[in-house]
């Protein structure tokens, strides 16, 4: 039989890792606490499957595979008990990690790698809420999973040399490159990234120019394949400021975070999956 991943967290990222799992020949369970984005997630799942029959990446055959290997639950408990790995996305919260990784340390197998999908936590601080740090690690996907190459993976100071070799293994079989990297707040990837985006909405607020302008500046001027406030509304600006929070905390002054995404986060304006970020989704065709 397949080996099993359960994936903890069914929102932007949780069900990216269950399809590119699923693809890659896993058996996945997808968790969360809510039916709703169990429900969403199924659908965005099918969706991107379409897609990729359409555009000739994934056969009906194997997409067919796939889809049979994919399982929704709201419980957690039951839900790791036969799982060779598990990979949380919920979101970037201290207490909200720590009561998960709780719980699926007291329910899976001894033998059970247990990532996190954190952007910028300490696996060693993730390690430390259970009894087998030596099994815990960050594997850090990319949005969006099913597009991005690459996956980051951070060791704490007590993972196994196993641990690192087998979720190197289990990213590859899921299509994506990895590097192993060392444990610092925000990592290579995040670290970079949460200043940039946060630069942009200071820049915003000070009125350097209309999002648009900043955004085509940036892609242009400095050859990224995304503008700041383009990819900031597909991260989740709530993700991004938990983010910034985070590295404020631990690496000091030039993560704090600008006042207006503390602002549009405030109004709910959370990016694409609410519908209006810093760009308003509900007027703009997307293009995705
Ligand atoms: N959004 C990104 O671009 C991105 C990229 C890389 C890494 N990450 C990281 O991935 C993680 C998840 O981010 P996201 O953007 O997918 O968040 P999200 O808000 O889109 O989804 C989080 C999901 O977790 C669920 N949840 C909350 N508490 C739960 C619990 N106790 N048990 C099970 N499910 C629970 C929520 O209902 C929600 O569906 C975060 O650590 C984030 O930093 C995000």
């Amino acid at each position: 039989m397949s080996e099993t991943v359960v994936v903890v967290g069914s929102g932007v990222m949780g069900r990216g890792i269950a399809y590119v799992s699923a693809l890659g020949g896993y058996r996945v369970k997808l968790v969360d606490v809510q039916e709703a984005a169990l429900d969403s997630a199924r659908k965005e799942i099918q969706a991107i499957f379409q897609k990729g029959m359409a555009r000739g990446k994934v056969t009906a055959e194997q997409a067919g595979q796939a889809e049979k290997n994919l399982f929704y639950t709201t419980n957690l408990e039951e839900a790791v008990r036969d799982a060779q790995l598990v990979i949380e996305a919920v979101p970037e919260k201290k207490e909200i990690k720590k009561s998960v990784f709780e719980v699926i340390d007291r329910n899976a197998p001894a033998e059970c790698v247990l990532a996190s999908n954190t952007s910028t936590m300490s696996p060693t601080e993730l390690g430390s809420f259970t009894k087998r740090p030596e099994a815990v690690i960050a594997m850090h996907f990319f949005n969006p999973v099913h597009k991005m190459p690459l996956v980051e993976i951070i060791r704490g100071l007590e993972t196994s040399d196993e641990t690192a070799r087998f979720v190197e293994q289990a990213a590859q079989k899921m299509g994506k490159e990895t590097v192993i990297v060392n444990e610092f707040p925000g990592f290579v990837t995040s670290r970079i990234s949460a200043l940039v985006g946060n630069e942009a909405f200071y820049m915003l607020q000070e009125g350097v120019g209309t999002p648009e302008e900043i955004d085509k500046a940036i892609k242009l001027g400095l050859n990224f394949p995304m503008g700041p406030f383009e990819l900031a509304d597909l991260v989740g600006l709530d993700t991004r400021l938990n983010n910034l929070r985070y590295l404020h905390e631990k690496l000091g002054e030039k993560y704090r975070p600008a006042p207006l995404l503390e602002q549009y986060v405030a109004a709910g304006r959370l990016g694409r999956k609410t519908g209006r970020g810093v760009y308003d989704y509900t007027k703009k065709q997307d293009e995705d």
